[in-house]
């Protein structure tokens, strides 16, 4: 039996890719590469030793998704695929929602259709908008989105979770990611972002290798200790061991489980600015700019259910993700392109 895995090509994706391999599980990806590279996969057998099989295609092929799951034996399916450029969505509000809600009904049809109905799906901490508490639980209310791209996630966790109360043979494990950084530790797979980076962790790292001039820190007049906002890193090799863990849930027949990778740990914009800097010795020149809109001040897990009901737990700190971010950037100075 095989775990499908949509969007494995990705950086979270690939890294999963190879946690399942190293676990013995058996792994069929489909991924319409719009946002990544094939290469990633071949750098996946090159970690592994293990071939990666692998169709180019997209989840709203329905007809694509219908020969997958009749070539396969496919038992559960880890949806990682999705667009998710926060300033994009809300240019292209209808990209976003045909790509990302579209394709998960047409994912989740197939699937019942082929009675596989296990599903592991790829949610964020931005569903819980301005958190009304911190740390955050799993029971923190849902909150307003700032964005197109969290809507899609919020709603596609009501439509997953009303799906799997209408028909219990659904095992539905709805998993919260806080902000994945770092990189595999051989520096072969790692993220690679489109154009100028968006999120914190690679905008640096382009700093460090020359490509951008310096870092602008949205906003330092936040309710924090040091002004600049509080966000919750997580190592992506972590946050893919998380989802072996959650597979195992799963396959005890869980019903809808809901849950917070992050690492419980809170740092600022200037934290991370340190900690690169001690963690890679290279120097990361900023600048203090206006605050970015729809960004919070806070925004860290209480990352106790996840260890209490998974036995996970994130093992590698600041300091790590830091290096890897850093080892993987300098290796491959242009992503997966020579
Ligand atoms: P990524 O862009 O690297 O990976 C997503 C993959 O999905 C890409 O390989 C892309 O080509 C593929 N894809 C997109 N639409 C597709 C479609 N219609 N058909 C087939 N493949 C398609 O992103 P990532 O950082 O690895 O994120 C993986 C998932 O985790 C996404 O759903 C994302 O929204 C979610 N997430 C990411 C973060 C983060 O900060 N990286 C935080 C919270 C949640
Ligand atoms: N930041 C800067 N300068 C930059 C980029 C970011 O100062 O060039 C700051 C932001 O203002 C924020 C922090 O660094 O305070 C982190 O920003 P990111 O863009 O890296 O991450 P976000 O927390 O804004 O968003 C990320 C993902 C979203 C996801 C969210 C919650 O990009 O997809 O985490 O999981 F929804």
């Amino acid at each position: 039996m095989a775990i499908l895995v949509t969007g494995g090509a990705g950086f979270i994706g690939s890294h999963t890719v190879v946690e399942l391999q190293n676990a013995g599980y058996e792994v069929v990806v489909v991924d319409n590469l719009c946002n990544s590279s094939e290469k990633s996969l071949e750098r996946v057998k090159q970690i592994t030793g293990k071939p990666v099989k692998f169709y180019k295609a997209d989840i709203l092929d329905r007809e694509a998704l219908n020969k997958i799951f009749e070539q396969e034996s496919i038992d559960s399916c880890i949806h990682f695929a999705g667009l998710k450029a926060v300033g994009e969505s809300v240019q292209k509000p209808w990209e976003y929602y045909e790509n990302n809600i579209s394709g998960t009904l047409t994912l989740v049809d197939v699937m019942r259709k082929h009675n596989v109905k296990n599903i592991i799906f790829s949610s964020s901490a931005t569903v819980y908008g301005d958190p009304a508490f911190v740390p955050i639980t799993e029971e923190c209310p849902k909150g307003q989105c700032t964005n197109p791209y969290g809507w899609t996630k919020s709603m596609l966790e009501q439509i997953l979770s009303d799906i799997q109360k209408a028909d219990q043979e659904w095992n539905v494990v709805l998993l919260r990611y806080f902000n994945p950084i770092g990189a595999h530790q051989s520096g072969l797979i790692g993220e690679n972002p489109n154009g100028i980076p968006n999120n914190l962790m690679p905008y640096i790292t382009q700093v460090a290798v020359g490509k951008l001039k310096e870092l602008g820190v949205f906003g330092n007049d936040y309710d924090t200790p040091d002004g600049t906002g509080v966000r919750d890193y997580i190592h992506v090799v972590d946050l893919a061991k998380g989802h072996v863990k959650a597979l195992k849930k799963l396959e005890d027949h869980s019903g809808l489980s809901i849950y917070n990778l992050g690492t419980g740990k809170g740092y600022s914009v200037l934290d991370i600015v340190k900690n690169f800097e001690e963690a890679t010795g290279v120097k990361i020149p900023y600048a203090i700019k206006p605050r970015r809109a729809g960004d919070i001040a806070t925004c860290y897990a209480s990352a106790e259910k996840a260890e209490k009901e998974l036995g996970w737990k994130a093992e590698y700190d600041i300091k790590d993700m830091c290096r890897d971010s850093w080892n993987w950037q300098s290796k491959n100075p242009n992503g997966y392109e020579e």
